[in-house]
């Protein structure tokens, strides 16, 4: 079986059952995402594809805030199906560093194609994805939808981003509003746009229901 194949079969099992909104249909949306961008930016098509794909298959969210389980897994599969050692070596960087750990640090990635899987990524945590994903991921944990007492607190350290139990609407100012700057591809940049407006409408339209003005 191609590697490709292979690679969407094996997450699709480790993920399977997820109700966090990181299930295999996140994984396939970025994906997708990071494809597209891939191809505008000329990036090459082989490590994006693989890292877009083993980017959330252990999540620090869900093992105890331990980070190393998921670049370990990946390596693990990548040496099982004989994969060359200058992919490898960049797709497990690349899942390493990928992920947004707070409003006041910064997570640059070293290559292009870290950069096109990291704005894929945070393509799928904006828009009406990105709140779709949110609300869910807020219910898995048992928090509230909003409380209008409790106001956002932009995170400068990724120990304080992990302990966060704030309510939903907190994290759009947390992370989901943040994401359109932190863009690194010009095609990514352009497509942020969109999700970003709409989810501006999207909360003034919370806020006046809340309200019960509109
Ligand atoms: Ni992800």
């Amino acid at each position: 079986m191609p590697l490709i194949n292979k690679t969407c079969q094996f997450v699709e099992q480790q993920l399977a059952g997820d109700g966090s909104g990181h299930d295999w249909w996140h994984i396939h949306r970025v994906w997708n995402l990071a494809k597209n961008i891939a191809e505008q930016e000329g990036a090459n098509l082989l490590i994006v594809e693989l890292s877009a794909l083993l980017h959330d298959i252990a999540d620090w969210k869900f093992h105890d805030g331990d980070e190393s389980k998921g670049p370990q897994m990946a390596e693990h599969f990548l040496i099982e199906n004989q994969v060359d050692r200058d992919v490898i070596d960049p797709v497990i960087e690349i899942i390493a560093t990928l992920s947004y750990k707070g409003a006041g640090v910064a997570t640059p990635m070293k290559t292009l194609e870290g950069k096109v899987v990291q704005d894929a990524d945070r393509l799928d945590a904006i828009g009406a994805m990105g709140i779709a994903r949110t609300f869910a991921y807020g219910g898995h944990k048992n928090r509230l939808m909003y409380h209008p007492d409790e106001k956002p607190v932009l995170h400068q350290s990724f120990a304080d981003y992990k302990k966060n139990t704030g309510h939903t609407i907190n994290h759009f100012y947390e992370k989901l509003l943040l994401l359109k700057d932190r863009m690194n591809t010009a095609s990514a940049k352009q497509m942020a746009e969109g999700r970003h407006q709409f989810m501006q409408t999207y909360l003034d339209q919370f806020y006046e229901e809340w309200d019960g003005k509109a």
